[in-house]
């Protein structure tokens, strides 16, 4: 079998990378063979998709390891790089300890934006253009709108799949505590979700519009039709290299008589072609369960540079009771609600292995990878 892979070769390649003088040069390398649009490692890389599957497997393989030894290269000599920055600039003369720290140091074009911040504003930007409003929302949850309002009464086994950081009681203020606008029971937990805010921006919206609604009609809720999203922070017991104790998530929501599944279905592939900026990009959905969703799916993405599906976020038609709780007891009122972790959305499409790198705070790192998804 011959293939356009022959030509790219790996000695070839590190004598390119051990020949660079410097990090534009660096950077010019690793442009040309990964950057997104024209490099010529990731266009081989998205031409696996239109292989037989055969084929796939054996090119994927191949060019995965490539990819690796690529990235090991470009990694050593750019640590060796700096290396060589930091010991030229101890040699120059004393080091002012007290002067402020010099991130040219380590970064040719410093400031670059974290990117968990680049992916949260590019979910952001799409659900803007969508014409979702979006929501932060607040970090402290009752365990009413985190579960209960959820259809997630107390001791259902779906609870203990979301353990948290729960807030002893006594360290609240009794102003914000006795809220009941804010919280419907005095057990607070750090949220394990965004789902809460299914909750909060429904009841919120539904009462401003009965409050604008004219004096002398009777509000008819069959004319609703609303559309939101929250992104923030979640915290969950858990920790390894796919999974943090705080990490983010993104709820999306639409409400309205006319919601249907294939609503859900081309929201969901609509957001994930563009974030992914795939128009060919494969979606599979399984069918799930949740207990604030009814039906309830999961959905994954096909990934040709390892040839396997991943998943990536959870969706269904609101359970009615949670639309009750919200407020909405129409039964001709329907909704769909869609949750992703941020994290994992930002690893698939920066192609990072280790979750905790993103928390790690390593300034070489984060630059490195801020500067590879800029290429
Ligand atoms: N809240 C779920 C979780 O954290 C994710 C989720 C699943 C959100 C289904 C949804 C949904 O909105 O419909 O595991």
């Amino acid at each position: 079998m011959t293939h356009e892979f022959e030509n790219l070769d790996i000695i070839e390649i590190e004598q390119e990378i051990l020949s660079t003088k410097d990090e534009a040069e660096l950077f010019q390398v690793e442009k040309k063979y990964l950057s997104k649009e024209d490099g010529v490692l990731s266009k081989r890389l998205s031409s696996l998709g239109k292989m037989n599957p055969e084929q796939r497997k054996l090119m994927g393989r191949m060019l995965n390891n490539l990819k690796v030894q690529l990235d090991e290269a470009l990694e050593k000599k750019r640590k060796f790089l700096i290396d060589q920055k930091i010991l030229t600039k101890m040699n120059s003369g004393r080091i002012d300890v007290s002067a402020p720290a010099n991130f040219n140091l380590y970064c040719e074009q410093p400031g670059y934006i974290h990117l968990l911040n680049k992916t949260i504003q590019e979910l952001w930007q799409i659900l803007d253009s969508e014409e979702f409003m979006v929501f932060e929302g607040q970090d402290i949850e009752d365990d009413m709108h985190n579960f209960t309002y959820l259809n997630t009464p107390e001791n259902h086994p779906a609870r203990s799949m979301q353990d948290s950081i729960y807030i002893d009681k006594n360290t609240i203020s009794n102003e914000i505590k006795n809220d009941t606008n804010i919280f419907h029971s005095d057990e607070f937990l750090l949220r394990t979700h965004t789902s809460p805010q299914q909750i909060r921006i429904s009841k919120k919206i539904l009462q401003h519009v009965k409050k604008n609604f004219k004096k002398d009609t009777s509000f008819d809720s069959s004319q609703l039709n609303f559309k939101f999203a929250s992104i923030g922070r979640t915290y969950r017991n858990d920790s390894d290299s796919t999974h943090s104790p705080m990490f983010h998530q993104m709820e999306v929501v639409a409400i309205g008589k006319h919601i249907y599944v294939r609503d859900l279905m081309s929201m969901l592939a609509k957001l994930m072609k563009k974030f992914f900026a795939n128009d060919d990009l494969q979606i599979r959905i399984r069918p799930s369960y949740f207990p604030f969703t009814q039906p309830s799916w999961e959905v994954d993405l096909f990934l040709p540079q390892t040839n396997s599906w991943v998943e990536v976020l959870g969706s269904g038609m609101i359970h009615p009771k949670v639309l009750s709780n919200m407020g909405l007891n129409d039964k001709t009122i329907r909704g769909y609600a869609f949750g992703a972790g941020i994290e994992r959305l930002c690893m698939l499409k920066y192609g990072i292995n280790d979750l905790r790198s993103l928390y790690g705070n390593d300034p070489i790192w984060l630059s490195k990878q801020a500067m590879k998804a800029s290429i």
